[in-house]
Parts: structure tokens; sequence; C-alpha cells
């Protein structure tokens, strides 16, 4: 066992670099007491976050922290990055480098890196990077970036021909997480979420996950509640399991992959300009599924108990306007396809994923049309996000 959760806590224990701790609290005891944080030999801090997020994160974490960090952290070491993915992108990192130079920062320094997904990402590869290396701290906002970014070490940013494709693999100190940040979440960031977290139950193995969520799934979109605590900690921790027994992607790590053919199609279909990542996989999550059923027997009634688990969770199922050929087509650009077959991680049975699996064209076909009948062929239109 490479992971383990006690009440709000777990340890993850990379094979090959050090282990580290989660926390996931739904008050600020933890940070008020001071409690265990390692943060031994750090010389100074720098906190970097989002413009958007001033009020709603970067002021109530200065508060509650209070005088707690040694030597403070004066407003001028606080660096804002901007909004979406495009604050990602590789010719974001200089004038980070320069501000974080100018303010002396030093082999000893530590980087916290408060916001979602992006700023974790990006905030990880400058101290990956920064002095070949200064050490991090993940502090996720957002609960995909608390069940998923924030875990696993992967830092990254993007360049014109693509997204992440320049990264490191780089481990934080430690994660903090606190539920209040969600308090503020908007309703689009919460399906993100919660599909990885339905994504984890329909690839653990011991059903504990796809048991818990059923149990509390009314309960998951409320900020305070300890279903949603716990419910994070378990998912973070399934993650941590699958990564620490592959740091670097050999195999298993493919896993997580559950939804992301169809997701990655959709995703490029629209340009990346109308679904979050997360309103992509869910809808993929249910192609996988049903593609589960028809190449790999996944027994009727098992799907049908992921589906329900979806509908309650408020997941998008439907197919978004597109024809079963068009997102074929598009899945065979996809870089995991090989020979123009596109491959998935399918169930063979509740919480047994295989991956690699390749789709016969007539399999995807008649799935993606039994999506469209069962959930409905969406429209094409919807709000969108901010491109790349
Ligand atoms: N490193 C990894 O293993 C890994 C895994 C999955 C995704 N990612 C990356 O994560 C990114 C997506 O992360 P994300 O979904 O967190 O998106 P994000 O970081 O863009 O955050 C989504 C939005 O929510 C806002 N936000 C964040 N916290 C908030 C809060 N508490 N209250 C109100 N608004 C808040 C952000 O400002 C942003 O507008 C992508 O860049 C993706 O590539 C990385």
């Amino acid at each position: 066992m490479s992971s383990q959760s006690e009440k709000d806590f777990l340890r993850v224990e990379p094979t090959g670099s050090p282990a580290y701790p989660v926390y996931v609290e739904n008050d600020f005891a933890r940070l008020q007491s001071g409690g265990d944080f390692d943060l031994e030999g750090v010389s100074q801090f720098f906190l970097i976050s989002q413009t958007g997020l001033e009020e709603s994160v970067v002021v109530p974490f200065l508060e509650a922290l209070g005088e707690r960090i040694p030597g403070g952290l004066p407003k001028e070491r606080v660096v804002l990055i901007g909004q979406g993915e495009a604050s990602k992108h590789i010719s974001r990192l200089a004038p980070v480098y320069n501000r974080l130079i100018e303010l002396d920062v030093d082999r000893k320094s530590c980087l916290i890196a408060l916001g979602g997904g992006v700023v974790g990402d990006f905030t990880g590869f400058v101290a990956a990077t920064l002095l070949r290396g200064v050490s991090f701290v993940q502090i996720p906002t957002t609960l995909l970036a608390a069940v998923d970014s924030s875990v696993g070490g992967k830092t990254a940013v993007n360049v014109d021909r693509g997204k992440n494709m320049v990264g490191a693999f780089y481990q934080p100190r430690f994660v903090y997480f606190n539920t209040r940040f969600l308090r503020t979440l908007p309703e689009r960031e919460w399906i993100c979420g919660l599909a990885e977290m339905a994504k984890h139950a329909c690839l653990d193995g011991e059903g504990r996950l796809l048991a818990d969520l059923e149990n509390n799934a009314d309960l998951l979109r409320n900020p305070d509640a300890p279903e949603l605590r716990q419910a994070v900690l378990d998912s973070a921790a399934f993650k941590a399991r699958v990564v620490s027994e592959d740091e670097r992607e050999g195999g298993l790590r493919a896993i997580l992959n559950l939804g992301h053919t169809t997701a990655h199609s959709l995703e490029s279909l629209t340009d990346y300009k109308r679904f979050s990542h997360g309103e992509a996989v869910a809808r993929g999550l249910v192609t996988a599924l049903l593609l589960s059923r028809r190449v790999l027997g996944l027994a009727e009634e098992k799907m049908e108990r992921y589906f329900k688990l979806f509908e309650r969770l408020g997941l998008p199922g439907d197919t978004a306007g597109f024809a079963p050929a068009e997102v074929l087509d598009h899945m065979r650009f996809d870089k995991k396809s090989v020979r123009g077959i596109p491959r998935f991680v399918l169930l063979e049975d509740a919480g047994r994923p295989r991956y690699g699996i390749e789709v016969r064209e007539e399999d995807f076909l008649a799935a993606y049309t039994e999506q469209a009948e069962r959930f409905g062929s969406g429209a094409r239109s919807a709000p969108k996000i901010q491109p790349l």
C-alpha cells in the first residue's frame, strides 16, 4: 500500500520521490494551529494565485493564516496570474520568474500554489525549474484540483500546439485543501470535480468509493458537509494510490483516462471552446460504460448503477449534438489511436479497468447512438469557455 488515508489526512508515497501528506479539512483549525506542516528550512514564502480569486480565496486564506507563516507573507510576495488555460501558456513563465528573482527568491524559498489546476500546474512547473528547483505546496481551491490535479506530481504549461506539452514530474511538500474554498465555486466547476470523483468510483476495485458516493450523493455539493470532506479525501487517496504505483505513466496510470477518448474528441471538435474538461469527461464516461458492456461484457446492472450515480451527481451524459461518425473521425487523430483505431480504457467488471482496448468502428457507432437515445443528443451550442 503506497498511500493511506486517516481521518483528515492522507500520505502519498511515490516511488522514487519523498512521501508527502495531503490534508483535507472543513474548518481552518489545522491551518490555524500551525498543524504539523513540514516547513522546515524554508527561508521565505511566495504565494501564486489568480486574478478573480482575491476575494473568494486569497484574502480568506491569508486571514486564516494570520501570522503563522514564518517571516509573514507581505503583499509584494503575492503574485497573481491570469484566468483560464491561456495563463498557463509557456510565454507567461518569464514574467513570473523575473518577478520572483526581483524579490530575491532563493533555493530555500517555498512557493504556495493557491487556486485551481491552472495555478497548481503552472506554479508546480515554476517551482520545478526556477533555480533548478525550489519547494512548493499545493493549496487546491477547486474540487477538481483537490481530487485530481494537486495529487500525483504532474506539473505543466501549454504551448501553441497543445495543452500540457511542456512539464515536469515534481512533488509538493504537502497538499492542503479546505472544503470552505468551495463555497464560492461556480456550478460548472462542481461538475468538473464530481466527474473526476465519479471516474475514480468506476475504477475503484474495492467498490467503496462507489458505495460512499451513492450514499452521500445529495450532500456532495455542500461545502460544509463532513461527507464531502471524506469523499474528497478518499477520491484523492484513490488517485494517489494509482500514481504511487506508476509515478511516471508506464502503465497503470493510464486507467485514469477512463472517459477521456471520447472527451478529447468532443473537446477537439469544439476547439476547446465549448466544454470544460469535466463536462466532456462526464459524457465520455457514459460512452466508455456503454462500450464496456458491448465490448468487454460489463454486466448491464453494473453499468446502470453507474448511470444512476451520474444522474444523481447532475453530470451531463448527452452526445453534445454530434453524430457518432463525427466523433469517431476526430478520435482517429488522437495521439492514443494506433493506425487510426481509437483505444479506450474500459471496464470488464465494476472497478476492473483494462486500458489500451482497441474498439471497432461499428461498436463505437452503436454505443454512441445508444448514448444519444438514452441521454439525449444535446445541443450543438452551449455557453463558451475561455479558449486556450
Ligand atoms: N496535473 C495534473 O495531474 C492535472 C490533472 C487534471 C487537470 N489538470 C489541469 O488542471 C487545469 C484545470 O483545473 P481546474 O478545473 O481547477 O480549472 P481552473 O484552475 O481554471 O479553475 C476553474 C475556475 O474556477 C476558479 N476558481 C478556483 N477556485 C475557486 C474558488 N474556490 N471559488 C471560485 N472560483 C474558483 C478559477 O479562477 C477558474 O476561473 C487544466 O489546466 C488541466 O490541464 C492537471
